[in-house]
């Protein structure tokens, strides 16, 4: 039933773009190396060490090369045996000052590394917190967090190792072919003109590889969402008894990433033995001639073995740049995926002289407002809609499914903007004034409650964090949770959330009262905080809500209208316009869409 359903996009319907490294991408790498400002004498004494560390490299190939000639040259009667010992004793110095440099060098760029990674990862959280809901609400969780991870991991190994992997190989390639042409020029033209086989023998398979690994990883992304769909939805698999549809499924996909795992291992099998076949024969050839210009007498015997410890040196920091560019490519992408999130600005203009409240007293005008959603650009999701709530006032918003009820109490906090016409608080248009202060006064209690990893006393505390213990206990009173909260054996300590203990739904949603409570708002939106509860638990939290609701200003969304008739006002919306507004006596004893919607209650 699944294989066949279209709506399941699969990873390989967007290509991955590679990015290129055109000067776009080097101004974001930029900004990105700009993160390690901080730690610039860390960076520059990182750098330093694998500048010595990687010419130490090139000395050693040199000093064999004395090593050897005065073993081969000074043979028989008489031996030179100081200068044999004196390059031994350098040598064991060069080596020791080569790991000394090392250990500075891995030490010192690491810990750069992971500071900038620190410091990214708190600047790009600290950034999403403060977008618009829109922003959240055109991409998926993993998404967003996959920022947070994997990019700016990736970016991390730029820092870490890219860098000094590179400045490395560069000074073994240029340090290693200005000695190889010291020794001998035509041995270097032989050596070089047997390189490039070998770099085009990588290349190929190695593109070819990338190309493969890209598709099954694509792949194995598929078979994974797959099992995590089925694994989340578990109850619903088996109450279906879906289980043979689910493993045939599954089994398809990773039949599929076979194949390209078949590819690759075939790929794989090839790549590493021509490389190596390359590279013996180069060095056959470079051998061959070299050890005919020693018996000419046109080359000393050391200088063939340090020419040929060069060629390896040089031949590997070649083959290196292919994978550094790589790398590159990758970190590239990851600034670029990072920095796109980092440049999304939030849409709710803050004014520049935010208007200040000093008492807020709760008046709620609604003026004349029409709402489009983004996605949605040719329906109005609320139609030139006015509505006035005074200090104090319970305002419930009546209607059938998708009347827009929801969107126009989510103006209120301004998660949104009106499209047109405006909000006022106190007479302030809501853009006028900061937002943090604006929400400071408003306290929701959604249909879902979200309760955080932590304690039940830091999920009521999350309300107001300075409250004191006596008032959390008032708050949790008020909501009438106190007393299954201390029915457990850890009382306010217990622990909910993902690692925390399951709590029912009507007791969530005291908390999520007790909450409200605590922060004292003075204007309350309650969307359908009720619905998803069984009658007992809903006539507690109902009367919790009765608490909660006292002198506040308050715009409740209730499915079953029994529970708002006593609203001082109710308004009936109806696509997005308001068709009736009135109290309970007045709205059913009209003919109308209220009425309608009673009556059909009434009969269940
Ligand atoms: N985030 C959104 N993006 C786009 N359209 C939305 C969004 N939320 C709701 N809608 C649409 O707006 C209309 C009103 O939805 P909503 O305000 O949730 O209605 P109600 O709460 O009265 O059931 C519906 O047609 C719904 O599909
Ligand atoms: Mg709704």
């Amino acid at each position: 039933m699944r294989s066949n359903s279209p709506q399941r996009s699969t990873s390989t319907d967007h290509p991955r773009n590679q990015p290129r490294l055109t000067q776009d991408n080097f101004a974001q790498l930029w900004r990105l190396i700009a993160f390690a400002r901080p730690y610039k004498w860390q960076l520059v004494i990182g750098i330093v060490s694998v500048v010595v560390a990687s010419s130490l490299q090139i000395i050693f190939p040199l000093l064999i090369r004395d090593l050897f000639n005065t073993a081969f040259t000074h043979t028989g009667n008489n031996p030179d045996l100081p200068n044999i010992n004196r390059i031994v004793v350098i040598l064991l110095i060069v080596f020791l000052s080569q790991a000394g440099f090392n250990f500075v060098r891995v030490y010192f760029l690491g810990l750069v590394g992971e500071r900038v990674v620190a410091d990214l990862r708190k600047k790009l959280f600290s950034h999403l917190l403060g977008l618009s809901i829109p922003f959240f609400e055109e991409r998926k969780t993993g998404e967003i967090t996959s920022r947070l991870t994997s990019d700016v991991g990736t970016v991390q190994g730029l820092v870490a190792q890219d860098l000094a992997q590179f400045v490395t190989q560069l000074i073994t390639l240029v340090g290693g072919l200005s000695v190889l042409i010291v020794i001998n020029l035509q041995l270097t033209l032989v050596m070089l003109a047997v390189i490039p086989g070998i770099i085009i023998a990588g290349a190929y398979f190695g593109t070819r590889l990338k190309r493969i690994s890209t598709r099954f990883q694509d792949r194995v992304a598929d078979a994974n969402a797959s099992a995590e769909e089925a694994i989340a939805g578990i109850r619903v698999v088996q109450s279906f008894t879906a289980e043979q549809n689910e493993r045939e499924h599954y089994g398809q996909l990773i039949d599929s990433s076979f194949d390209q795992a078949r590819l690759r291992v075939l790929y794989r099998s090839f790549f590493v033995p021509s490389i190596i076949l390359a590279v013996f024969t180069g060095i056959t050839i470079v051998l061959w001639f070299g050890g005919r210009q020693v018996l000419t007498g046109n080359l000393l015997p050391g200088d063939l073995i340090a020419f040929l410890l060069l060629t390896i040196f040089v031949a590997g920091s070649v083959g290196s740049f292919t994978n550094l560019y790589a790398q590159l490519q990758q970190a590239l992408g990851a600034s670029y995926r990072i920095f796109e999130l980092l440049d999304i600005n939030t849409d709710l203009s803050q004014p520049k002289n935010p208007r200040n409240l000093k008492q807020v007293h709760g008046h709620i005008s609604i003026d004349g407002v029409t709402f489009f959603y983004k996605d949605r650009p040719f329906t109005p999701t609320l139609k030139d809609l006015t509505l006035e709530a005074c200090p104090g006032e319970v305002i419930a918003l009546v209607g059938p499914s998708g009347a827009g009820k929801s969107t126009l109490i989510t103006l209120i906090p301004r998660f949104y903007d009106p499209t047109k016409g405006s909000i006022q608080l106190d007479g302030i248009d809501l853009r006028s004034l900061e937002t943090r202060l604006l929400r400071g006064h408003i306290g929701i209690v959604p249909k879902e409650t979200t309760l955080f990893s932590g304690s039940i006393a830091s999920n009521i505390r999350y309300g107001r964090p300075t409250a004191s213990e006596s008032e959390l206990l008032a708050a949790a009173e008020s909501a009438n949770a106190h007393s299954f909260i201390s029915r457990f054996p850890d009382g306010y300590n217990t622990l909910v959330g993902e690692r925390g203990i399951k709590l029912s739904g009507g007791q969530r949603q005291r908390i999520s009262i007790a909450r409200a409570l605590l922060k004292d708002p003075r204007i309350l939106i309650l969307d359908e905080a009720t619905s998803s509860l069984d009658s007992e638990s809903e006539s507690l939290v109902q009367a919790a809500l009765e608490t909660l609701m006292r002198g506040r200003t308050t715009f409740i969304i209730a499915h079953r209208l029994s529970t708002i008739v006593n609203s001082d006002r109710i308004v009936v919306l109806d696509e997005g316009r308001i068709v009736q507004t009135g109290t309970h006596l007045e709205l059913v004893n009209k003919s109308g869409l209220y009425r309608e919607l009673y009556g059909k209650q009434m009969d269940h």
